[in-house]
């Protein structure tokens, strides 16, 4: 038996480049949404004031999509290094990208094949194209781009300033399109696409758009129609964007110190259940409690206590924005899609011995954050209760009122139909089906060139709805309710005519 030995003897080398293969790993763990924003990140870096996403539309089918930002570019022996996987480059105090991964990651991810056209100030266009699936066959070989078509690509209407320089990245074979051209389906997935990518980057990147830094569109051009779609500007989603503190005395900083190391909690409390974006932001509000992440201004993480309590439907009004710069040994590491923070064993102990001037800490602040939602819970059931709307109006607008308005036990809900009328009354109140009526003959001026349909005109709807509810409550119509009803029929009667002229 052979002693053990420290050293090892090697006798000469062979080169084993990764298999090319290994790129299909990449960003596992992203979404359209999510890789949209890790391409956002470097338009930043490059100092980008404009990014332009386009979704391309051909044969019926969506093909391509384009991110076009009006940063400082790539020069021809830059572009190399973007392309290369790990490929880090020296970062300046304030970049957003640290892996050297994002760009391959976030499009491997999405689609079967990456363009990269770009143009430094005073150089050429120059485009290289990876496609995983194709490398795998010629070895790690990145192709590169016809000059003039690189150039053509570049020089398209992509109407945002550019002016010398810019960045055009292209996503083919996107994974994440549906394979059909059925009309229906593909405007469908656009639509939902464009509102959650909407979403996603406002939130994320909500400091940039808030102070003017950045501006971001996304759009849709139909080649076969020659027409592109107006632009859908990206707005700031700020999750803390409240109009009023739930308590005068916060946000309150609760800070920390681990060795050289000082961490920030700013703890703030919404001041009740709200059906603003800001509160709601993409999911149901108790998801969206704890922790907010920010590294440089974006946002890494929406949320989560990461050990520090549990989700608690009563903690649903406390968020806590905390500003890191990077990874920290035992404290957090960002996660490469740059989606979330992973909190080491010592993160915790920080966060227990956080406290402010005042000595709030942080369990003190989550005990004041759930008394602020006990008492706005107690406000919202100290409201009159009425009966709730039954069909006619759109799910999000009666889940607000069932959330805001207690409703009233064995009362059948109140319906709101349109039917043609034998008079011009506009409304007309029918206790014995719990139907509100509405005179068919106003719908299409109400409409005013939108779609009928079973939620139309849902303003209209809610005003009469509040308007009327209580009458239809109780067993009897009272002397007075009767008035009611007379003079709002004489009064919207008029006023939807004078509308209608
Ligand atoms: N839109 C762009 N404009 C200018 N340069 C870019 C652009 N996109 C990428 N690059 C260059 O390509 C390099 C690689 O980008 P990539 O996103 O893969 O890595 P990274 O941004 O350095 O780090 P991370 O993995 O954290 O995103 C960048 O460092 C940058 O030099
Ligand atoms: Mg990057």
């Amino acid at each position: 038996m052979l002693e053990w030995s420290q050293d090892i003897p090697t006798d000469g080398s062979v080169e084993l480049p990764p298999d090319p293969r290994a790129l299909e790993a990449l960003g596992r763990n992203h979404s359209l949404e999510t890789a949209l924003a890790d391409l956002v990140d470097n338009a930043i870096d490059a100092t980008a004031t404009h990014v332009l996403i386009r979704i391309v539309r051909a044969g019926g089918r969506l093909r391509s999509l384009y991110v076009v930002d009006n940063g400082w570019g790539m020069s021809p022996n830059k572009i190399d290094a973007a392309m290369t996987v790990g490929g880090r480059r020296e970062y300046q105090t304030g970049d957003l990208g640290h892996f050297g991964l994002g760009l391959k990651a976030a499009s491997f991810s999405q689609a079967r094949s990456l363009t990269v056209m770009s143009r430094a100030s005073g150089y050429d266009v120059v485009g290289r194209r990876w496609r995983p699936d194709q490398a795998t066959k010629r070895g790690f070989e990145c192709e590169k781009v016809a000059s003039e078509f690189a150039a053509a690509e570049f020089d398209r209407d992509w109407h945002i300033p550019m002016s010398g320089s810019g960045t055009v990245i292209r996503w083919d074979d996107v994974v994440a399109f549906p394979a059909s051209d059925d009309r229906k389906r593909v405007e469908t997935f656009v639509d939902k696409a464009i509102t959650t990518a909407c979403q996603h980057l406002g939130m994320v990147f909500h400091r940039f758009l808030e102070d003017g830094r950045l501006t971001i569109e996304i759009e849709v051009q139909d080649i076969d129609a020659s027409f592109i779609s107006s632009p859908v500007p990206v707005t700031p989603l700020n999750p803390f964007g409240y109009s009023r503190s739930g308590r005068t005395d916060f946000p309150k900083e609760l800070t920390a110190k681990a060795g050289d190391y000082e961490l920030t909690f700013r703890c703030h409390i919404w001041s009740g259940r709200s059906n603003t974006p800001q509160f709601r932001l993409s999911g149901t509000p108790s998801s969206h409690q704890g922790l907010f992440f920010y590294r440089r201004d974006r946002l890494l993480q929406a949320g989560g206590w990461e050990g520090i309590h549990a989700s608690d439907r009563r903690l649903q009004l406390a968020r806590v924005e905390v500003n890191i710069d990077g990874d920290v040994t035992g404290l957090f590491q960002m996660n490469p899609e740059k989606s979330r923070v992973q909190v080491g064993p010592e993160f915790a102990r920080l966060a227990a011995a956080a406290t402010a001037a005042d000595g709030t800490t942080l369990d003190s602040y989550l005990d004041t954050a759930e008394q602020v939602y006990r008492t706005s819970q107690a406000r919202t059931a100290k409201r009159t209760p009425m009966i709730h709307p039954g069909t006619g109006l759109p799910p999000r607008v009666r889940s607000t009122i069932e959330k805001e308005i207690p409703g009233i036990r064995g009362e059948k809900p109140i319906e709101i139909k349109w039917i043609d009328f034998t008079d011009d009354t506009f409304f007309k109140v029918d206790r014995e089906s719990s139907t509100l009526w509405l005179n068919r003959r106003y719908r299409q001026m109400l409409l005013g060139g939108k779609h009928a349909g079973l939620n139309d005109v849902p303003l209209i709807k809610s005003l009469l709805y509040l308007l009327v509810a209580n009458v239809f409550e109780g067993e009897y119509l009272g002397p007075r309710d009767k008035d009611n009803i007379e003079l709002w029929q004489k009064i919207l009667t008029t006023a939807v005519q004078a509308e209608r002229q």
